[in-house]
């Protein structure tokens, strides 16, 4: 591959996708409408390491921008990771920002992938809000779609809409279904990113519900990799789940975030807000096999990572 777009290149996992294309020598046409779901500051750091890269050409613009035959010429490869993200306020008003956002946009850009002459690869980024909250054993790709948040209805809507694309017109689209991703540059409303704030200002850390709920967390430079993978290897129509290979409840990563900072957290337990999945885990098995997709850090060392790039930016 020697060309990709990267849209959302300015957010958590588009940042890091994009900055390892950079490093890998691919040219990179990014695109971000810095949609307004957290501080502009915050996104503009995100782009720091990368603004300047003689590869990088950047576009500060919404995707309906209809610049689409500009930002396509000769691309390979397109990521796509622009999104209206976060569960929890995707109700009311705001739903129809999601529909927008992670339907409307989505659809633009495959039919304007479908005007190219050859039209690129798409690996287009899905969610574990899809499923809801996961019974049983770990959840293959073939488990019914229940979300419990509207959020997670524009993402499984999203999917179904890439998915008519592959069978009628044999678009190269694949989907992967990230799990709670965490890591330098986590989203301000994620629950680790408040946790280690909160504990480095000595206030209480807001667990909603019991802290017995479970993630399958999967560090940042992980999911990067199935997107590298899945740009490469998968074949259209194809949807993986993307992991950590290991299911954990919030209350043991908080002890765990608590050694790391040496304090025993105080926990303000809250209602739980409505849309929230009560447990994920992933079966990545399918991404193994057909991708060599294989989660390489761990929940403590990517906690540790996490921390250290907190500490060296206080205010973010
Ligand atoms: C995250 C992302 O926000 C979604 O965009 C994404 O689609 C989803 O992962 C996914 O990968 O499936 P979520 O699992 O809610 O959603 O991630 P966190 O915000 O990190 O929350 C994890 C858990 O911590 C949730 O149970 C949440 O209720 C809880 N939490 C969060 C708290 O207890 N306190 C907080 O301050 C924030």
């Amino acid at each position: 591959m020697t060309k990709a777009l990267v849209t959302g290149c300015a957010g958590f996992i588009g940042s890091h996708l994009t900055q390892r294309l950079l490093k890998d020598g691919v040219t990179v046409i990014g695109v971000d409408g810095f949609v307004d779901n957290y501080d502009v500051a915050a996104k503009l750091r995100n782009l720091a390491e990368i603004g300047s890269h003689p590869a990088f050409t950047f576009h500060s613009t919404m995707l309906q921008a209809e610049r689409w035959n500009d930002w396509l010429d000769g691309v390979d490869v397109v990521y796509h990771l622009a999104a209206l993200p976060g569960v929890r306020n995707s109700w009311g008003k705001a739903f129809s920002e999601y529909v927008n956002h992670n339907i409307l946009a989505t659809q633009l850009l495959l039919e304007a992938c479908l005007q190219r002459p050859k039209p690129p690869v798409i690996v287009v980024s899905s969610s574990s809000s899809v499923y809801g909250t996961m019974q049983g054993t770990l959840t293959d790709e073939s488990a019914p779609l229940r979300p419990v948040s509207p959020y997670g209805v524009t993402k499984e809507a999203m999917e179904q809409v890439c998915s008519v694309y592959v069978k009628a017109y044999g678009l190269p689209i694949t989907m992967l279904r990230y799990f709670t991703v965490y890591g330098p540059r986590q989203r301000p409303d994620m629950a680790f990113h408040r946790f280690f704030r909160q504990m480095m200002k000595g206030d209480p850390v807001v667990v909603y519900g019991d802290g017995q709920q479970s993630r399958d967390f999967t560090y940042v430079t992980d999911a990067v990799e199935a997107n590298i993978l899945a740009g490469r290897h998968a074949a259209p129509g194809e949807i993986f789940n993307v992991g950590g290979n290991r299911e954990i409840k919030l209350i043991d990563v908080l002890h765990i975030m608590g050694k790391l900072m040496n304090v025993t957290p105080k926990i303000s337990f809250q209602p739980g807000p409505a849309g929230d999945s009560l447990r994920t885990c992933a079966d990545i098995r399918l991404a193994e096999q057909r991708l060599g997709y294989r989660p390489q850090v761990s929940l403590e060392e990517g906690l540790r990572r996490q921390l250290a790039d907190m500490r060296f930016h206080p205010r973010s």
